[in-house]
């Protein structure tokens, strides 16, 4: 598999407009989009650090994925993006290929119009991994 770079990091937060100040205030960087995936029943606030992105998830459904996490977990890093080259299904199928678990067998859209799919952490020494391509 070819990684690039991290993409992003996702992290869980109760509420983007209590977390968003802490971001711009103290951190210094600045929201440039907005999104809501309904798919995902999430809504997104997006920061630029170089070529790496911090992905602010805000729950609309508390049956959703990230409604789930925030329930059992708490507000905290949620899933790594790693940015892949040469192909997502490719890059999924070296995955299967090593015994890797998969909770996406075939890429699908996420935020910002990018492939995306994701493994299992429990084949990620404990991590929720998203792979994504242009
Ligand atoms: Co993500």
């Amino acid at each position: 598999m070819n990684i690039t770079h991290i993409e992003h990091i996702g992290i869980a937060v109760h509420a983007l407009n209590q977390a968003i100040p802490y971001y711009e205030s103290l951190l210094g960087l600045s929201c440039y989009a907005i999104e809501e995936v309904a798919e995902q029943k999430v809504r997104t606030a997006f920061f630029q650090l170089g070529q790496t992105k911090i992905e602010l998830l805000e729950s609309t459904d508390p049956d959703g994925p990230i409604g789930k996490f925030l329930e059992k977990k708490g507000e905290g890093v949620h899933h790594i993006a790693f940015a892949v080259e040469g192909g997502l299904q490719l890059a999924l199928d070296q995955a299967a290929e090593q015994g890797i678990q998969l909770i996406d067998k075939a890429p699908r859209k996420g935020a910002e119009g990018l492939n995306i799919a994701f493994l299992h952490p429990k084949s990620t020494h404990g991590v929720l991994t998203e792979l994504c391509c242009k």
